[in-house]
């Protein structure tokens, strides 16, 4: 079958791969009829992300229909259309019931090799590296879904293609920040980043009841578009000095919830700060540029909330520890739970309150899904995602 291929750094194909097979009694070949784009596969293309090899095949947010199950699956059959979720959880271990499922215990081979570089292991994610988990990606015509009774969900009839792909992870991921952020009705709600998963987390800071939200980012597309889908504020930081205009906006308080969507390769209005990460990142001394995180801590009000959903992998430098602490603020993070947010995302999805098909500004066939990546990482012609049809 036909596959997109990460081959080195800055480096993707697509090649002829083994089609998938049933390995284990709990998985599911799925046919991927679409499968997109997302911020984090720009960190394996640019080469922050250690452990990926040539020949790996890329993507984890997507959807598709079932073509064939294992004899262990009992809540899943073949014909039904379903969306996955990037991270698989086994749905049984202390993590999975406890509703944390990207920190599954069960569903990571190569839990050694996170160990080493991390500390801990997560659950396994599709088409990210091998040491979280080696798993193959789903740019590719057929993709194995282990655990797949916990793992995908039927789409119902109301609800489009496209609206169902971003429920795979920009949609649960968005919520999350929102939820786990702790956003309340009233609060206000500050979001760094505007692709797929900054304006979904504004919209569920919006739906969980915030008065108001502000989307900060330089692409003047990714704003108009936050303020056409979403109605939300917005603040070109190339322009304005960020901080200053949040307290302008917050009565001189600053947002009680800011939700970082940007993650390690964060840009800035270049200043001194901004070269001196570069200069590191390139050098691969401490790796991340967290300049939207520290943003975020520096607004954020006294005793409010940060939420990190950019990835970041190691360490990062120049972080306010001090302005954490004495502010006493609340900053937490973590890697999509999914499983725990797509049923009710679906449902807000056929009713009509949520809605994420703007996000997919370019669609075309997975043939030519690098000249799709080009206009992704360089945010040519408005592009925010590209959903590429493996079948097309
Ligand atoms: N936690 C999770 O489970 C999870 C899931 C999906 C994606 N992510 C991560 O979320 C991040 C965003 O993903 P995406 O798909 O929206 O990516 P994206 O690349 O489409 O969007 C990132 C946006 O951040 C903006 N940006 C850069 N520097 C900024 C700054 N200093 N201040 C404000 N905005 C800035 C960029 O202009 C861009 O619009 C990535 O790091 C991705 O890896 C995390
Ligand atoms: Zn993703
Ligand atoms: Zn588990």
């Amino acid at each position: 079958m036909k596959a997109l291929c990460w081959e080195g750094v800055n480096k993707i194909a697509v090649e002829r791969v083994p089609d998938p097979q049933i390995l284990n009694d709990q998985d599911a070949i799925l046919k991927v009829t679409l499968t997109t784009t997302c911020g984090s596969d720009l960190h394996l293309i640019n080469g922050f992300v250690p452990t990926m090899q040539a020949g790996d095949v890329m993507g984890h947010e997507f959807m598709g229909e079932i073509v064939e199950v294992g004899p262990g699956v009992r809540r899943r059959k073949v014909g039904e259309r379903v969306v996955v979720t990037s991270f698989i959880g086994c749905g049984r271990c202390w993590y999975c019931t406890h509703d944390l499922w990207s920190l599954c215990d069960n569903t990571n081979p190569n839990w050694d090799l996170e160990q080493t570089a991390l500390g801990f292991e997560s659950g396994g994610v599709f088409g990210y590296s091998h040491a979280m988990g080696g798993f193959k990606g789903s740019h590719s015509e057929y993709i194995r879904i282990p655990f797949a009774d916990y793992g995908t969900f039927p789409v119902p009839d109301g609800v489009g293609d496209l609206d169902a792909l971003y429920a795979s992870d920009a949609a649960p991921t968005g919520w999350m920040g929102a939820h786990l952020g702790g956003v309340k009705p009233g609060d206000v709600v500050a979001v760094w980043g505007a692709g797929g998963v900054g304006q979904m987390a504004a919209r569920a800071a919006q739906i969980l009841g915030a008065d108001q939200v502000i989307v900060i980012d330089r692409l003047p597309e990714r704003l108009a578009m936050a303020e056409r889908y979403m109605d939300t504020e917005t603040i070109d930081y190339s322009r304005t000095d960020v901080q200053a205009e949040l307290r302008e906006r917050t009565g001189g308080r600053g947002p009680d919830v800011c939700i970082e969507a940007v993650g390690m390769e964060a840009t800035t209005a270049p200043d001194g700060q901004y070269a001196y990460a570069m200069v590191k990142q390139r050098l691969r001394m401490p790796k991340e540029r967290p300049t939207a995180l520290r943003e975020a801590i520096y607004a954020c009000r006294k005793g409010g909330s940060v939420f990190v959903l950019g990835v970041f992998g190691g360490m990062v430098d120049n972080f306010p520890l001090g302005v954490l602490m004495n502010k006493g603020l609340t900053v937490s993070g973590a890697q999509q739970h999914g499983q725990r947010y797509v049923p009710m995302l679906l449902k807000r999805m056929a009713s009509g309150e949520l809605s994420t098909r703007h996000l997919a500004t370019h669609e075309m066939p997975l043939d030519e899904a690098p000249r799709g990546y080009d206009l992704f990482k360089h945010k040519k012609d408005g592009c925010v995602r590209v959903a590429f049809r493996p079948h097309a």
